[in-house]
């Protein structure tokens, strides 16, 4: 028995391995400095899914192909209005929950294209605008930001989301690619898999943390105001959203990733210095108050800065990490069909037993 199933291995995979004491990160045997920047989407999508779907075109079939699934999906957001008050990341997964359930590389696809169309979608239709149609001919970086902002973006734009959605990818068996990883094993579909990945996703101790770092961005306003602040926040029993991590005991090599991503898109410098002296206080209050327990800087502290730079609102942050991680879910998915178990663990009953005929 492992209380949240720490440092219980359930899985052997060919996908990712995250060295948590190192704060390493390789994916399908390479490193994430050698892929984060350095490829797009797309070419992630056939690292981590080339062998595991047959079928599965790659190059420009496999950028026509989603531009194509992008296309036949856009009719959805058109027919199928959701209640106002679902966020973006809720009507994303009642969306996907339209797509019909499959194994199939075609599916696959789909479920690829998915959260382009449907972010966008629903962003624009929470501030009461038309969803833009697909343009099957871009990337689908430059797509997802066209569709959301209905300019084309800059190449500099797209190769930021780009590093972004590689970066997030895949990352060992988290909480959203276990959930994924179990509903595959019962043979429950691709879309099943998916629709479990994103709900777990949403929730704030997974990918849900970006939104809030924006809010304790906007709360503390000015670097000078930042360890008052934080040390609020900590007296009031609050976490710091950015940091502290379940396998990484050192800095989440993905931070220093987007980082460099943010510093290349030559985002607001304003901006990144005050995330920069926020990052350093928490780092100084965390070590104070929990010196036995490392805790360091995650992936969503500079997700925040570098979603929030491309025109994303915090609210459809999870969205896009969707989008990435769609990648690893499906691979895992897809890994775990091959192998075969369902995943099917036992519990300690600790409850009351019937009463013994005396
Ligand atoms: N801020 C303040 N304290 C934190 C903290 C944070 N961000 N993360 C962990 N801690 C503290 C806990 O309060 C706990 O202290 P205690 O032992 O005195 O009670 C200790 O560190 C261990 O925390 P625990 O809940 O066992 O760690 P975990 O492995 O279950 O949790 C996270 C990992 C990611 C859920 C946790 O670090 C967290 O909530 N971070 C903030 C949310 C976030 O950024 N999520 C994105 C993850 S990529």
């Amino acid at each position: 028995m492992s209380d949240g199933l720490e440092d219980v291995v359930a899985a052997h995979t060919t996908l990712s391995d995250v060295d948590g004491g190192a704060g390493r990160l390789v994916i399908r045997g390479r490193s994430l400095d050698d892929l984060a920047g350095r490829m797009a989407f797309e070419e992630m999508v056939t690292l981590m899914l080339g062998g595991l779907l047959p079928g599965l075109p790659s190059g420009t079939a496999l950028s026509a192909a989603l531009g194509a699934a992008r296309t036949a999906l856009f009719p959805i957001v058109l027919r199928m209005p959701l209640p106002a008050n679902l966020s973006p990341v809720e009507a994303l997964r009642a969306w996907t929950a339209l797509i019909p359930d499959g194994e199939d590389a075609g599916t696959a696809l789909t479920l690829l294209a998915a959260p382009a169309v449907f972010t966008a979608a629903a962003v624009r239709r929470a501030r009461g605008l038309e969803p833009i149609a697909p343009n099957a001919g871009l990337s689908q970086a430059a797509d997802t930001l066209r569709m959301l902002r209905g300019d084309r973006p800059s190449a500099a734009e797209a190769a930021a989301l780009d590093a972004y959605l590689v970066t997030v990818a895949d990352h060992g068996l988290n909480a959203s690619t276990f959930a994924a990883r179990v509903v595959a094993s019962t043979r429950a579909g691709l879309v099943s898999a998916e629709l479990a990945g994103i709900s777990a996703l949403k929730g704030p101790l997974h990918g849900g943390a970006p939104g809030p770092v924006i809010d304790m961005l906007d709360a503390i306003g000015e670097p000078g105001d930042a360890r008052a602040w934080l040390e609020a926040a900590l007296d009031r029993g609050e976490r710091l959203m950015g940091f502290g991590h379940r396998v990484y005991r050192v800095r989440d090599p993905r931070a220093d990733a987007l980082k460099a991503a943010l510093r290349r898109l030559g985002a607001d410098s304003k901006r990144l210095a005050l995330a920069e002296a926020v990052e350093q206080a928490a780092l100084a209050i965390l070590r104070e108050r929990k010196p036995n327990r490392p805790l360091d800087t995650n992936v969503e502290f500079y997700t925040a800065l570098l979603l929030e730079a491309l025109g994303f609102p915090p609210e459809a942050f999870t969205c896009v990490f969707a989008m990435g991680r769609t990648i690893g879910w499906l691979a895992h998915a897809q890994e775990q069909i091959a192998g075969g178990r369902l995943i099917r663990p036992q519990s300690v009953y600790v409850g009351p037993r019937p009463m013994q005929a005396a």
